[in-house]
């Protein structure tokens, strides 16, 4: 039993914000920015745009991949969205604090309706444990079949935009895959699909990234004046040191307890936070930078949809061939950290 990723799709707000365009209302630089991070735009959400509606697009995109692949859907989106046994989001920005979940929403619009649906909160490394859970629930009933995994934020409704340390880091985005329970071989010649995951958290470390306000915690009061909606608060250093070690870690282990090498890797595919902890851990790894899949100069840090968002890219400008082995990695809130070794 195998669970393969057949079909892909991403979308991203039409509004494209340059570091020069920030640069005008924001004491900051387009040089700064470059040099600290590898961003050169963001897409921004507007105003009347929820992270469901995003992830809905993300979705047809990839059900329409899912069309051609899948004969047997007759060409129907319909059918392509009743075929699904599973809907699960990873987002850190839903449309609704708690409930309903995102997840929900989105298969209400596609008319999945015989989907599980659910939320997956684990910050930016959302969508590794988004994959890891869909395999887990089409290994456990044999008539499960299908799972649509998607990765969707809107980061810009929760930022401090007085804030130049975290604004100019984030954008919007959604991205989405459809995995399928196949009968191709996990192990052996032939092998195929999610061979296996590491998922982990070290929770010592919530507070350096964090939306501190509107939970159980510190709840708004009635009667209160907000100075400010919730937004993303965050010890930069501090989770950049996270990063680069968690980076390694879990592409070290991943390898190892497969019992291949870096040099079996067609790519490598991180969360897309910032080109320098790809820079730093492909020097502690001797791994050529160019191994590393990066679009970040594009998108900037869209948290959960980063990988989702890069593997469309990648899958549609033909990067990604079948047979290709490539690990996902993920780190953030929580914090938590992880990886996807899969053959493509
Ligand atoms: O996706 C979730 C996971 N998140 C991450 O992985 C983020 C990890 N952290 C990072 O990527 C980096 O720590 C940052 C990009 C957030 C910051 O880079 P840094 O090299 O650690 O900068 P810093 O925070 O140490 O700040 C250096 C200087 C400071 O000025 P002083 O105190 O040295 O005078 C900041 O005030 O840069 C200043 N600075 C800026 N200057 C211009 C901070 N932000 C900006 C800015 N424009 N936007």
């Amino acid at each position: 039993m195998a669970f393969e990723i057949v079909a892909t799709g991403r979308v991203a707000p039409a509004r494209r914000i340059s570091n020069d365009e920030l640069a005008k209302t924001l004491d900051t630089s387009d040089e700064w920015i470059r040099s600290h991070t590898g961003i050169g735009n963001r897409h921004i959400a507007d105003e009347q745009t929820a992270t469901s509606d995003l992830a809905f697009a993300a979705a047809q995109e990839a059900l329409q991949m899912l069309i051609d692949h899948d004969k047997s859907l007759g060409g129907s989106l319909e059918a392509a969205a009743q075929s699904l046994d599973a809907i699960i989001i990873a987002t850190a920005s839903p449309d609704y604090f708690g409930f309903p979940s995102t997840a929900c929403l989105v298969q209400d619009r596609l008319g999945a309706n015989k989907a599980a649906a659910m939320d997956v909160v684990a910050g930016c490394t959302g969508f590794i444990y988004g994959v890891e859970t869909a395999a887990g629930l089409l290994s456990i009933r044999q008539d499960r079949k299908r799972a649509l995994v998607i990765g969707a934020e809107i980061l810009s409704k929760i930022t401090d935009w007085k804030d130049r340390s975290t604004c100019v880091l984030f954008g919007d985005g959604a991205g989405a895959v459809v995995i399928d329970k196949t009968e191709a071989p996990v192990s052996g010649p032939g092998k195929r699909g999610l061979l296996r995951s590491i998922l982990g958290a070290d929770g010592s470390g919530g507070e350096h990234l964090i939306m501190r306000r509107g939970g159980t915690r510190n709840p708004y009061k009635q009667g209160e004046t907000l100075d400010q909606p919730p937004h993303i608060e965050m010890n930069g250093r501090a989770v950049y040191n996270f990063a680069v070690k968690a980076v390694t870690d879990t592409m070290e282990q991943l390898l190892q307890e497969e019992g291949l090498s870096v040099n079996d890797l067609a790519w490598i595919v991180p969360h897309q936070a910032n080109a320098r902890i790809v820079q730093a851990a492909a020097k502690r790894l001797n791994i050529p930078e160019e191994k590393f899949f990066l679009n970040i100069e594009e998108y900037a840090n869209t948290s959960a949809a980063s990988v989702p968002i890069a593997l469309d890219e990648m899958n549609r400008s033909g990067k990604l061939k079948k047979g290709d082995l490539i690990i996902t990695l993920g780190f953030g809130a929580g914090l938590t950290y992880g990886g996807n070794l899969i053959v493509w």
